[in-house]
């Protein structure tokens, strides 16, 4: 299986998720943003692509293609290779545009995609925008909801799977254990994507 994580829009958890997933399922990744940290992180599963590539080669198995806050040639090529986008977006009104864009964009390659509010505060929001997305494009998408969470930000700036920190025993693997099934019952949603 392999996976497209995009949105125009920055700092929306793309990196975050494309980590966890690569770090806690054996996940593959590649790259696709100059100014991204992943490769740097997890050098011995991703792969960074130069910007200056025009292509990109017929990825490993389970590869997840991360790509920064941009639009780029190489985002047809990923989806082509993908059998699920996933879009992270933060559900308030200043983002919801560009993430309306990405959608418009993504959704021409016809593959099935996967939204995720990230870091939300409130269910209405995450409706709102649902109600939003799918005015804008006709039809319903699924959507996984993750919250703010001080355990995914330690996972993150540790360079761990949030799986192995809840795994870890004592006081503070209960801290994670929240967290980590959150991230355990998203990998499991996106295996439903599989071989469909
Ligand atoms: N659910 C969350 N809880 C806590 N922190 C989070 C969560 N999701 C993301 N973060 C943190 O927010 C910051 C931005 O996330 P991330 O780098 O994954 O965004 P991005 O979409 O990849 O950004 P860019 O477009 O710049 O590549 C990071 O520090 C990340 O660890
Ligand atoms: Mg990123």
């Amino acid at each position: 299986m392999n996976i497209t994580i995009v949105n125009f829009k920055g700092g929306v958890g793309k990196s975050m998720i494309a980590h966890q997933l690569i770090s806690g399922f054996g996940f593959h990744g590649c790259e696709i943003d100059p100014y991204g940290s992943l490769s740097d992180r997890l050098p011995e599963r991703v792969v960074r692509i130069d910007i200056q590539q025009k292509h990109l080669t017929q990825p490993m198995n389970e590869t997840i293609f991360d790509f920064g806050g941009f639009d780029d040639v190489k985002l047809d090529q990923a989806m082509e290779y993908s059998d699920l986008i996933i879009i992270p977006f933060i559900p308030t009104l200043e983002t919801i545009q560009g993430t309306v864009d990405t959608l418009m964009r993504v959704s021409s390659a016809n593959k099935p995609i996967l939204m995720v509010p990230n870091m939300s505060q409130k269910e209405n929001d995450i409706n709102d925008a649902k109600f939003v997305f799918e005015e804008t494009l006709g039809f319903e998408i699924e959507m996984f909801a993750l919250p703010m969470s001080v355990a995914l930000q330690t996972a993150i700036n540790e360079n761990r799977s949030i799986i192995d920190l809840s795994q870890q025993g004592g006081i503070k693997a209960y801290a994670y254990k929240k967290s980590s099934n959150l991230i355990r019952a998203l990998h499991e949603k996106i295996r439903e994507y599989e071989n469909l």
